[in-house]
């Protein structure tokens, strides 16, 4: 077993973390813009990417490049300066699934990305929730300022009012719109003045004055300079200063602006993310005890799998999120829930489609494992005695199909693929006692993947029947029989009772009239 004492450098070099958006707000094209500065890649932007954008290096599913959202979760590694970040992709579309609430675990910081006209938008108060509960820091960055913009103030008061949150601006922009001709830092006191590049394809050059300078006031004229002194000013005495232990608690955000399309305001984003955001740290155990980064004993815990990642390849995939320790190739390490001790032969990094064997990984980064149906979300991988990590969230399911299988030649693939897909975690499924199938999740977007990878992958058809439920709780199977017959009871995979109910309404209802049954938003333990 290995013992490979952790250097604390590595650890502290080390970032991980998400970017939160609601659809459209430019997760994309931020994400391609982050990899270009830290060279991952050399040409990014509009010009390649207008019919190239479809299939971003995240994207690599089908239906994800035929409708150009991702909607799978991985995980990329890239060095900017001296740091390693690792960006761990989340779905971006509307209807997201568990995949994101189980990525958000896996990271230490999350980047909230805002588009500049809207402000905080609904999916944005969703994820901010997650991250918040998590106690996950935010930084926030203001996109699209190239385009008409809400106000400075307003956008402040927009996101205290909508997430409860403090921004406090580490630079405030020089206009929006067409106007917006760059940043003043608030900490440096220096205005970053930014020229435009074809199609933001290249890094933005930038000039550096100070606020005083005349080159200044001649680009922005005088009306616009003289209000952004004295916005500058009034922002200095109404806002709060930054305080990295309330930045850390989540109830600060540094607030950042720019635009991801010319490249205006990453650089400054990320040489100043890579310093507030916080390497992996020491992670709290159910049972009061924490994992220490640094400690030499390997730990790890699996946070998503996915089948069929290439096609060519059919093979299927655990990503885990080292914790502890080095990761070593072939390393031998124990999987508690089997008592089994299983060998790390052939490990992985993703980029994308491209994948690359690792020889080495430290607390912080993400390893995919090739699992030859071996390993379940929420598996734990040590080499000394397993921690006690929270568990990973398994979420009550909002909506619900009946699932019937349309190629009755095909039942042995129909079934390889429902269970290989509900182990992934792209639905859960549930039985009813007459034996029928459902499937739940938590909004349609998911039906729609698993159908399409059942066909894509399994080559079965299926026909989902919607159905009216709304919500649903899990019920200790010992109160099963307290349970009205009138309810609809299904079984999850573990065969835990669940109750399905019409709406939220009808939920209430059934808390009032039978107070001695405990309903459950996850699943027993
Ligand atoms: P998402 O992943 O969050 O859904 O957003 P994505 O990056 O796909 O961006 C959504 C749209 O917003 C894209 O336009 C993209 O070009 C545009 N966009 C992103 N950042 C900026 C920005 O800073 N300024 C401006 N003006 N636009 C931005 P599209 O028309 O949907 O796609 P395309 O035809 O441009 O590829």
């Amino acid at each position: 077993m290995s013992s490979r004492s952790v250097d604390k450098n590595q650890v502290e070099k080390r970032r991980s973390f998400a970017i939160i958006a609601h659809p459209d707000a430019g997760k994309t094209t931020l994400t391609e813009k982050l990899l270009l500065y830290g060279g991952a890649i050399q040409l990014a932007g509009h010009v390649r990417a207008k019919k190239d954008r479809k299939s971003t290096r995240s994207d690599y599913m089908k239906l994800e490049q035929e409708r150009g959202i991702s909607i799978n979760t991985s995980a990329m590694q890239f060095a900017y300066k001296n740091y390693i970040l690792n960006l761990l992709d989340t779905p971006g579309h509307e209807d997201f699934s568990e995949d994101t609430y189980r990525t958000l675990m896996a990271v230490d910081s999350a980047i909230m990305l805002l588009d500049a006209a809207k402000g905080v938008e609904p999916q944005t108060v969703k994820l901010f929730q997650i991250c918040r509960e998590r106690r996950i820091p935010i930084v926030t960055f203001v996109n699209k300022m190239d385009l008409a913009a809400k106000e400075t103030f307003e956008l402040i008061d927009n996101i205290d009012e909508h997430l409860g949150i403090t921004s406090v601006p580490m630079l405030w922009p020089l206009g929006s719109g067409r106007e917006f001709k760059g940043v003043y830092d608030l900490k440096s006191h220096q205005v970053h003045q930014f020229e435009k590049t074809t199609g933001g394809a290249f890094k933005a050059p930038e000039k550096i004055t100070g606020i005083e300078d005349e080159s200044l006031k001649s680009l922005v004229g005088d009306q616009q300079y003289d209000k952004l002194v004295e916005d500058i000013a009034l922002a200095r005495e109404m806002l709060p200063e930054f305080d990295n232990e309330l930045f850390l608690n989540t109830e600060i955000s540094p607030l950042f602006f720019g635009s991801a399309i010319t490249n205006f305001g990453i650089e400054l984003l990320l040489d100043r993310f890579i310093e507030l955001a916080p390497s992996p740290g020491e992670i709290r155990l159910q049972d009061g005890k924490v994992i220490d980064p640094l400690d030499s004993k390997f730990t790890a815990f699996i946070f998503k799998l996915q089948a069929n990642m290439n096609k060519a390849h059919r093979d299927r995939v655990a990503f885990a999120r080292i914790t502890s320790g080095v990761f070593e190739r072939g390393m031998q390490v124990n999987l508690p829930r089997l008592e089994k001790s299983v060998k790390l032969s052939s490990p992985v990094s993703f980029f994308g489609q491209e994948r690359n064997t690792i020889d080495e990984a430290f607390p912080g980064d993400i390893i995919g494992l090739i699992n030859p149906r071996l390993y379940q979300i929420g598996d734990i991988l040590c080499t000394a005695e397993a921690p006690d990590y929270h568990p990973l969230p398994r979420f009550a399911p909002e909506a619900f199909a009946r699932l019937v299988p349309l190629d009755t030649m095909k039942l042995k693939a129909f079934k390889k693929g429902v269970d290989e897909l509900s182990e992934e975690g792209v639905v859960q499924v549930f039985t009813s006692d007459d034996q029928t199938l459902f499937i739940g999740g938590v909004g349609q977007l998911q039906f729609e993947v698993f159908k399409f990878r059942l066909e894509d992958e399994y080559n079965t058809r299926v026909r989902l029947e919607p159905l009216s439920y709304e919500c649903s709780r899990w019920v200790h199977k010992d109160q099963l029989d307290s349970v009205p017959s009138t309810a609809k009871i299904v079984y999850d995979s573990a065969k835990n009772p669940v109750l399905m109910f019409d709406s939220d309404f009808m939920l209430q209802y059934f808390i009032r009239d039978n107070p001695s049954i405990e309903l459950l938003l996850h699943p027993p333990q």
